[in-house]
């Protein structure tokens, strides 16, 4: 098959030509752009990262396209419904990261709640080895934090929680009372996690029906002084409202690791084109602006699932993935023909 790669390091294309050697492979840096296009007119597989968003448009193009392995467990950045129309099947790695990005997960919890960043700021940067109010944090022994989404990211973060001896609230539309005893959480309405929760985070896939789901509303009905951690999809949180939030003082802090319209963030020479069209998503750039400027927001740039193990495992998988399309078996596919 002819299979064209994006967006991989060096070690990864290595290992791709020994374990793929019968097929016929093509490499580039970037994520799949317009420019590409004319060089992988014949590609029956794609290979790609969350920041080669596959387009109607892209798909129209490429002719003898069979199969999308998204090296991720996100798939939003694929059309999907047109993927189906053409029968075109999608794979994804469904489990690379729940440790890891658990483990991200809890970083950023505790950086929050133990002001790691002014302290590691206040000696590196200032010399001074001196403690006050300013860096004074809070326990998670005691409090309550609520999940919304548990499903393989969730309930690691979840087992972290309770080792921590947090109190644990979860929102899924998928209940699960055997895991809930077994870890030790309880399932809660939208509404009581959202009232109830010290700190809240967020494990749900991007999709029509979580897109803002941390909204204006939704963060009126928060405790004062709640924390919001995101690393599941930056527009699962409306940026304009989290703005709001922080600014007013009821949000007293957040950790996130993926930023609505982050793509226009990494590339900013993406505004002036085409495919950037509303303005409404440049006031998104302008609030993600602000958020990194305010001290009780952490932002890590997309690498919760970066860790060497996941990223093996990523791999591993998508391999595997391709070889049994290539052989006629179904693996990891988010949708079937
Ligand atoms: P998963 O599919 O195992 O779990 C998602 C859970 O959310 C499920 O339990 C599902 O029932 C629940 N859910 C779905 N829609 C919901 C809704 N509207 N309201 C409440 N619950 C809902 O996915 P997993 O592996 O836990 O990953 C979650 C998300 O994390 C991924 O979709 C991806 O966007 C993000 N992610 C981010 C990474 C990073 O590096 N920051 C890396 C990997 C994933």
């Amino acid at each position: 098959m002819d299979i064209a790669f994006f967006e991989l390091e060096n070690w990864q294309k290595q290992e791709i030509k020994q374990k793929l050697k019968n097929h016929r492979l093509a490499f580039f840096d970037s994520p799949l752009k317009e420019e590409h296009i004319s060089k992988i007119k014949d590609t029956q597989v794609l290979g790609i990262f969350i920041y080669s968003k596959i387009t109607a448009d892209i798909i129209d193009r490429l002719p003898k396209l069979r199969l999308i392995a998204t090296m991720s467990t996100g798939f939003d950045h694929i059309d999907i419904e047109y993927c189906k129309r053409k029968n075109i099947a999608v794979c994804n790695v469904p489990t690379y990261g729940e440790n890891t990005v658990a483990e991200h997960t809890f970083a950023l919890i505790l950086a929050l709640s133990r002001k790691l960043y002014p302290s590691v700021k206040r000696t590196r940067e200032n010399h001074l080895f001196e403690t006050d109010i300013s860096l004074r944090g809070f326990d998670l022994k005691g409090r309550t934090i609520g999940l919304i989404g548990c499903g393989n990211i969730g309930k690691h973060v979840a087992r972290m929680a309770a080792g921590f001896e947090m109190d644990i609230l979860v929102y899924d539309i998928y209940k699960d009372e055997k895991l809930a005893r077994k870890i030790g959480f309880r399932y809660a309405e939208f509404d009581d996690l959202l009232t109830e929760s010290d700190v809240i985070s967020l494990h749900v896939p991007y999709n029509s029906k979580t897109h803002h789901l941390i909204n204006e509303e939704t963060i009126g009905r928060m405790k004062k002084g709640a924390h919001i951690i995101n690393t599941s999809r930056g527009a699962v949180i409306d940026t304009k409202a989290l703005v709001r939030g922080l600014e007013s003082g009821k949000i007293a802090g957040v950790g996130i690791d993926v930023l609505e319209g982050e793509g226009e963030i990494k590339e900013e020479m993406a505004v002036l084109k085409d495919e950037f069209k509303s303005s409404s998503d440049l006031q998104t750039v302008l609030a993600n602006h602000v958020l990194m400027k305010m001290d009780n927001v952490l932002i890590t740039p997309h690498n919760a699932f970066n860790s060497a193990e996941a990223l093996q495992r990523i791999l591993n998988t998508t391999i595997e993935n391709i070889f049994s399309f290539s052989s006629g078996k179904k693996e990891n596919l988010v949708w079937q023909h």
